[in-house]
């Protein structure tokens, strides 16, 4: 039976030191460490990862400020809301909660968002940042999946990685985490040749393709750690829906350790969110992030 890597127990220690260090920050600066969350429109599951994120944020201590929009609202007006959270130095992190409703521009968006206050590290600035091994603020999935990946394995140099996904919220970012972690990194996505063939070559399997039960047990090498990004609703044999990931997990027991889903991944996206204020909120106060 491969090892569960349990992400909700994991998340939850990070959440604790970062609520130390909140606590410190307030002591050092009368100032709490503050969060604002944009959410347009009525999208059910963003409403739901929103929920998670302002209750982790209540439980390390910082303050959020919640923008609920209206999925009509204007490009101009929604612009002029992140100018406002921008220009206010109580706000040390802004967050807008994709996806957004048709009709915004969302990299106009993304792009106004200041980036030492991008706690989802998707401006271009934070991008290029990351590209060039640099010290912005980086996406909060793909620092999750490291953190997991450390977890199980203490020496990442040499080892094979196969990314599954090219996304910008994740395949992409957690490729370049990997290539500073000096693994040899493929990055594949739905459309790539011989992907089984591809997958089975690695030491590392990262599956956030979108695609439920996509990753087989006979892709899968002995000894391989999985980390399953998936998050997929699909009917369940009661009739009520269930959550699943991208990977067959039942078939990965000879795998060294997998993630779950739920439980695996998902819970330490929230926690790198408050993480990434935390040391926003350093950046501006301390200068320095670390
Ligand atoms: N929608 C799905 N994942 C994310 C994320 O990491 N950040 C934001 N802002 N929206 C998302």
């Amino acid at each position: 039976m491969a090892r569960l890597i349990d992400g909700k127990a994991i998340a939850a220690d990070l959440l604790d030191r970062v609520a130390v260090d909140v606590a410190a920050f307030r002591t050092r600066h009368g100032i709490v460490p503050t969060l604002a969350v944009v959410l347009v429109g009525d999208d059910p599951a963003s409403h739901v990862y929103v929920a998670r994120k302002l209750a982790a944020t209540r439980r390390t201590g910082m303050t959020s400020i919640e923008r609920r929009l209206p999925a009509d609202i204007d490009q101009a007006a929604l612009l002029a809301q992140i100018d406002a959270l921008n220009a206010d130095a109580a706000v040390h992190g802004i967050l807008v909660q994709l996806p957004l409703p048709a009709g915004l521009d969302p990299a106009a968006i993304l792009d106004r968002v200041a980036p030492d206050k991008d706690v989802d590290g998707f401006h271009p600035v934070n991008v290029g940042r990351l590209s060039i091994g640099g010290s912005g603020l980086v996406p909060c999935t793909p620092l999750g999946c490291i953190h997991l990946l450390e977890t199980v394995i203490d020496d990442f140099r040499g080892l094979k990685a196969v990314v599954i996904g090219k996304s910008n919220i994740v395949g992409k970012p957690v490729s370049l985490l990997l290539l500073e972690k000096e693994c040899t990194v493929t990055v594949t996505h739905i459309n790539t040749r011989n992907l089984p063939a591809i997958v089975c070559t690695a030491d590392i399997v990262i599956v956030a393709a979108g695609r439920p039960g996509l990753v087989r047990g006979g892709w899968v090498r002995p000894g391989a750690v999985v980390i399953d990004v998936g998050i997929n609703r699909v009917p369940g044999i009661d009739g009520r829906s269930r959550i699943v990931g991208d990977a067959v997990t039942h078939e990965l027991d000879h795998a060294a350790a997998v993630t779950p889903v739920p439980g695996g991944v998902g819970p330490m996206t929230v926690a790198y969110l408050l993480a990434n204020t935390m040391r926003a909120a350093r950046m501006a106060h301390d200068g320095n992030g670390t």
